[in-house]
């Protein structure tokens, strides 16, 4: 098995006295230590990289606050299904307490929940949505996200507002002329942020015509590539241009740089996630606004659930959802309020 990235961060070393904490309901396998193991669809993904950064950060709190050892095993299933396949196992065979899953093809867990549920190891997928069948499929098995729908609505409230304050219809025929660039098409914040996006505008009474639409796989040099084909067909036409994410939008930016088209001209960009060069670019104007999508409170629900599992601690407090789902709620973000985020 090619396995591209593998980091072993050990937490300190565990005396055998130290237990879970105060609501332990039973001993951890292992000798007091904990092991969690993560699997990433892409760890070149900006947004799930921060995750993970965040993630190392809850790990070594907890360590610091509990004085237990606790390791982070964390793999890269770089796109591929088959390779995050093995790597549960692997996790597996190595003694993980609990497995973190940001699954590459969401519509197939079934090797990983059969591998998990056989070895009696609990699973808490994040980011990349099962279906509820697939979540029901065993009671320990658990999702952390956000409502995609959420942020869609709030997309296009952003850019309502910039259409009122700004001069977005610059040829003043009373509709914005946009185009969208979309995620991976399958997964489920790209296709509920498009519409939900667009429905919210045509709500609020914006009136719309889509020039056209690119997949660009959450990714910045594809979304630029995508972009400058777009800027290649309607040139000064497009007024607004949606982006799934902030990377995307970041590419629609790059592609505008790249044009020599006077900034003054170039369309109004808007992006979703409120990552670091997303932030930055809110703050220089670049971007007109984003939405944030909480990886920080993503990460911390995360080490919560697999670090409570661990321990066969209650997951009381945790705010599930029918017993199963911890959902981070959006929100807006503008050049006036960007520094909160910073
Ligand atoms: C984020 C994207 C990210 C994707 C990965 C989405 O929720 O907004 O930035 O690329 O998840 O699955």
């Amino acid at each position: 098995m090619r396995k591209s990235f593998l980091v072993l961060l050990i937490l300190g070393i565990m005396t055998a006295s130290s237990g879970c904490g105060v609501n332990d309901i039973s001993e951890p396998e292992t000798d007091g230590e904990i092991k969690i193991g993560v699997t990433v669809y892409d760890q070149y993904d900006t947004f799930i990289s921060s995750i993970l950064e965040d993630l190392n950060e809850d790990v070594l709190k907890a360590r610091n606050e509990t004085g237990r050892g606790i390791v982070l095993e964390t793999y890269n299933s770089a796109q591929s299904q088959a390779t995050q396949d093995d790597q549960v196992e692997e996790m597996i065979k190595d003694g993980c307490d609990v497995i973190c899953v940001n699954l590459v093809d969401r519509t197939a867990p079934s090797n990983i929940i059969d591998t998990a549920r056989n070895a009696d190891v609990p699973i808490v997928f994040f980011n990349r949505e099962l279906v509820d069948e697939d979540m029901h499929r065993w009671d320990k098995l658990y999702y952390v996200g956000a409502d995609a729908f959420l942020s869609g609505i709030m997309q296009g409230e952003l850019a309502v507002d910039v259409i009122r304050e700004k001069n977005v219809d610059k040829n003043g025929d009373g509709e914005i002329q946009y185009v969208m660039l979309e995620g991976e098409a399958g997964h489920q914040d790209a296709i509920v942020r498009s519409e939900n996006c667009v429905n919210r505008m045509l709500e609020l009474g914006v009136k719309l015509d889509k020039l056209g639409y690119a997949i660009a796989n959450w990714n910045r040099a594809q979304a630029a590539t995508q972009m400058e084909k777009m800027i290649k067909n309607y040139g000064p036409e497009i007024e607004f241009v949606f982006a799934n994410n902030d990377d995307m939008a970041l590419g629609a930016i790059d592609a505008y740089n790249a044009s020599g088209m006077n900034r003054g001209s170039w369309p109004y960009i808007i992006g979703i996630d409120g990552t670091d060069p997303g932030l930055s670019a809110v703050k220089d104007g670049t971007m007109a606004a984003t939405v944030y999508n909480d990886a920080k409170g993503q990460a911390e629900a995360i080490f919560q659930l697999a670090y409570r599992l661990s321990c066969g601690e209650s997951l009381s407090g945790l705010e599930l959802q029918g017993d199963k789902y911890i959902r981070l709620p959006y929100q807006k973000i503008t050049q006036e309020n960007v520094d909160k985020f910073r």
